[in-house]
């Protein structure tokens, strides 16, 4: 079975692509290298002991993507990560995001539609439910109007995969909303490689944690939880990419119930941001050095997933403890830096 996978050098592609090897599908990667290296090629080929095929291709050129479809018209299934998710440059530069996370899907389910059928793996978040009103969130509860641009293309996306999916009834698509995903490979020859400073609790944990950092800043202690910060649902990016290979396996299997579904993929474990902080001093026995400052603008105060509808409908469930993930994550940051 022959997947594309568009990001699939990225920070969740690549370990998708490690968990489609390993199960003996043959992936082809497409990636621009805007947010990562061909470098993680070389990580993915020690784990697998298989390189994937790999097309450095700008999925906003219509032309490339149509050749692509052209020379590979054998492909079973797609996994789209590509897209750009920055957060707070979304919205300094909307049009960049609208372009990039949306225009590179119409491209992609173009194709699909003149090929007339075709499984598609949509990556989405749950930043869609915003602060939802009841704890877990399960997959009905309502979306909320976008805190960003970003948001809003996660939102926006899944809209245009249901209404494809309305009037082509031979699309399959499955829309996966992530909770928090850390972590990375038990090898550590694949993880996460923010560019910058990262915007993202975990990363500057280990950044501050090995010293390029000086200090974490938690973004308000007196939100109306247990401790004061605010809560997510953090899952390991292995179980995260285990996900993916069950979901197209339902696609391809058929063993969905209707063309286009929505699942929550996440822990269904809440852990504040205060919890983060000692589990990681637990697992990288040291202290972080951190300061309470004031609430981060677009916050919300508690998110964590329903996950009945994954572990029953999709036979999967996350198997990593928080304690874990955040090893993998601190294994990772001292690999990266030694
Ligand atoms: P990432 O930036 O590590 O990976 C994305 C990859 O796509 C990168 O390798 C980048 O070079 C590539 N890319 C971007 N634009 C491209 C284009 N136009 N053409 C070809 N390649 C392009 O991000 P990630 O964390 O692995 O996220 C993957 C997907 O999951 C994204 O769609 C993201 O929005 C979504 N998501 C991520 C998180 C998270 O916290 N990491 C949470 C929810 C959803
Ligand atoms: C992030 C993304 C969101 C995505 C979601 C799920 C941002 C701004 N939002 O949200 O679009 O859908 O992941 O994957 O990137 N924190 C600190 N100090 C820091 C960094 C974070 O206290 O330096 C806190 C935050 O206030 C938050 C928690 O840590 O309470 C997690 O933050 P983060 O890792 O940025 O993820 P989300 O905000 O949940």
């Amino acid at each position: 079975m022959k997947i594309l996978v568009t990001g699939g050098l990225g920070f969740i592609g690549s370990h998708v692509v490690v968990e489609l090897q390993n199960q003996g599908f043959e992936v082809i990667i497409i990636d621009n290298l805007s947010n990562s290296s061909e470098d993680v090629l070389v990580g993915i080929e020690s784990i697998t002991r298989k390189r994937p095929v790999f097309k450095n291709i700008d999925l906003r050129d219509k032309t490339s993507v149509l050749s692509f479809f052209k020379e590979y018209n054998d492909i079973d299934g797609v996994i789209h990560f590509a897209a750009s998710k920055a957060v707070g440059e979304s919205v300094e530069n909307p049009l960049l995001y609208y372009e990039n996370n949306l225009n590179t899907l119409v491209y992609l389910l173009q194709e699909l539609q003149k090929k007339g059928n075709g499984s598609f793996i949509f990556s989405s978040s749950c930043t869609v439910y915003g602060q939802a009103d009841d704890m877990p969130i399960t997959e009905s509860a309502p979306v909320k109007p976008a805190e960003s641009p970003y948001g809003n293309t996660k939102q926006i996306g899944e809209e245009i995969i249901r209404d494809t999916c309305k009037v082509s009834k031979d699309i399959k698509a499955i829309a996966l909303r992530y909770f928090n995903p850390i972590g990375a490979h038990e090898s550590v020859k694949i993880g996460e490689l923010p560019i910058g400073i990262p915007q993202n609790l975990i990363p500057y944990i280990t950044q501050t944690a090995i010293g390029l950092r000086e200090q974490l800043s938690v973004f308000g202690d007196d939100y109306p939880t247990h401790d004061g910060t605010c809560i997510r649902d953090y899952i390991h990016v292995v179980d995260l990419a285990k996900a993916h290979v069950v979901a197209l396996k339902r696609l391809i299997e058929n063993k969905n119930k209707s063309n286009y579904e929505v699942f929550n993929i996440g822990t269904g474990t809440g852990s504040s941001v205060l919890d983060v902080i000692k589990g990681f001093e637990k697992v990288s026995d040291q202290k972080l050095n951190y300061k309470i400052v004031s609430r981060r603008e677009g916050d919300v105060i508690s998110a964590f997933a329903d996950t009945a509808k994954a572990n029953t409908e999709l036979g999967w469930t996350a198997k990593s403890t928080l304690e874990e993930a955040l090893k993998s994550a601190w294994d990772w940051e001292q690999k990266i830096r030694s």
